[in-house]
C-alpha cells in the first residue's frame, strides 16, 4: 500500500487500478472512501471482505454528476430537487434502481434501491472524471471502527488491504453524508450527516422518521453499535472521573483533566463535526480507561454528531 501525496497523484494510474478490480482509497469532503469499480462484482465483493462488513449492508455509489446518477437510479421530482440543491456535496439519495443499472447488484445488497452521491471534494471529482464510471465506496475503515478523516487513519486501519491511498489531507466536513430515502414518495431521513435536517427540510418540507428495525436492514447504519473506538464512551458528562479522557465542546471545560480534546472551543457545531472522528482517534490511541463526552446541542449538525456518539457508546457484541 502506498499513500500518494496530493501533488504526486497520477489519476490515470488510480483509474487503472480501479479498472483492474483493485481498491483505491480516496478523500471526499465527508470522510475517506474505500473505492471500487461499482460495475465489477468481484471488486465490490472485495470491499465487503476488506472491511469485514456484514453482507447485508449496502454501499454508496459515487458518480460525477446528476446525469451519471440518473443512468443508475430513478429520480422523481423530490429527488431531483434535492440533487439540484445539494450536489455536489454531502448528501446521499436512495432511489429505485434503473432496470438497466450498470452497478453490481451487490452494492444494493439485495435491495431494489441504490444509494447515490456526487462528492464535492476536488480529488474525488477528478478520480471520478478520469475513471469515467461509478465508484462504490463505503467509509475506508474496518467495519465497526471510526470513519477515517485522514489518509493515515486509512493506512492504520486497512494497511496492505488497499493498493493505493490518495492523500487529500483532512476531510473538511468530517462526518458522513446525510442519507435521504423515499417511502411512497415521502422523503425519509435514513442517516443524519454532513447536511443538517433543517437545510434539507427547506427543500422537501418535514422529513419522515426512518423505522429502525435490525431485522430489516433498510435503514442504513441500522446496527446500533457501528462507529466505535476501542475505548468506552460516557455521554453527556458534566464532570470527569479518574482515568477518563475528555472529549470537550465549548469554552466551559472542567479543570484538572490530564487529556482533553476540544471539538470546538467556540461551540461551533460545524467545526466540531470536522474534528469528531480525528478527535476520537486521538483519544482512543492514548488508551484512557474511558472517554467522557461533554453534552453537545442536538441542533443543526449536532444531530449527526450525537447520532455518531451514541453509536460509538453503544455496547459492543
Ligand atoms: O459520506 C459518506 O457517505 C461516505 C463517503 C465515503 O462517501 N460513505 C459512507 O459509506 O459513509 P458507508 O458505506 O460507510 O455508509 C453507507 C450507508 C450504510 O449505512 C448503508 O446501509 C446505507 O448507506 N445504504 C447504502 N445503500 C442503501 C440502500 N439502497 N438503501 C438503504 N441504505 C443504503
Ligand atoms: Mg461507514
Amino acid at each position: 500500500m502506498t499513500i500518494v501525496a496530493e501533488k504526486e497523484i497520477d489519476f490515470e494510474a488510480a483509474a487503472q487500478s480501479l479498472r483492474a478490480g483493485d481498491l483505491v482509497a480516496f478523500p471526499t469532503e465527508t470522510v475517506y472512501g474505500l473505492g471500487a469499480d461499482a460495475t465489477n462484482d468481484r471488486a465490490v465483493a472485495t470491499i465487503f471482505e476488506v472491511k469485514g462488513r456484514p453482507q447485508f449492508n449496502p454501499l454508496i455509489v459515487h458518480v460525477s454528476d446528476l446525469e451519471a446518477a440518473q443512468k443508475m437510479g430513478q429520480f422523481d421530482e423530490q429527488a431531483l430537487r434535492l440533487a439540484e440543491a445539494f450536489w455536489p456535496g454531502p448528501l446521499t439519495l436512495v432511489v429505485p434502481r434503473q432496470a438497466d443499472c450498470a452497478a453490481s447488484l451487490l452494492v444494493s445488497a439485495g435491495l431494489e434501491t441504490i444509494a447515490l452521491r456526487v462528492p464535492a471534494h476536488p480529488l474525488a471529482h477528478q478520480l471520478l472524471q478520469t475513471f469515467d464510471g461509478p465508484i462504490a465506496a463505503p467509509s475506508a475503515n474496518i467495519s465497526g471502527q471510526i470513519s477515517p478523516t485522514l489518509a493515515v487513519h486509512v493506512a492504520a486501519g486497512l494497511g496492505d488491504k488497499v493498493s493505493m491511498i490518495l492523500d487529500g489531507s483532512a476531510c473538511p466536513v468530517g462526518l458522513e453524508s446525510t442519507i435521504v430515502g423515499f417511502d411512497d414518495g415521502a422523503p425519509v431521513l435514513l442517516r443524519p450527516g454532513g447536511i443538517s435536517r433543517p437545510a434539507i427540510e427547506k427543500v422537501t418540507g418535514p422529513l419522515h422518521e426512518a423505522v429502525h428495525d435490525d431485522n430489516r436492514p433498510q435503514a442504513p447504519g441500522g446496527l446500533a453499535s457501528h462507529y466505535a473506538p476501542k475505548t468506552g464512551l460516557r455521554l453527556d458528562a458534566k464532570n470527569v472521573e479518574p482515568g477518563e479522557a475528555l472529549l470537550a465542546f465549548g469554552g466551559d471545560v472542567p479543570e484538572g483533566v490530564s487529556l482533553i480534546l476540544n471539538l470546538s472551543v467556540s461551540g461551533d457545531l460545524t467545526e466540531a463535526a470536522a474534528n469528531l472522528f480525528a478527535g476520537l482517534h486521538i483519544l482512543d490511541a492514548a488508551q484512557p480507561q474511558r472517554i467522557a463526552v461533554m453534552p453537545i446541542p442536538d441542533t443543526g449538525l449536532g444531530e449527526a454528531i450525537n447520532d455518531r456518539l451514541r453509536r460509538a457508546a453503544a455496547p459492543r457484541p
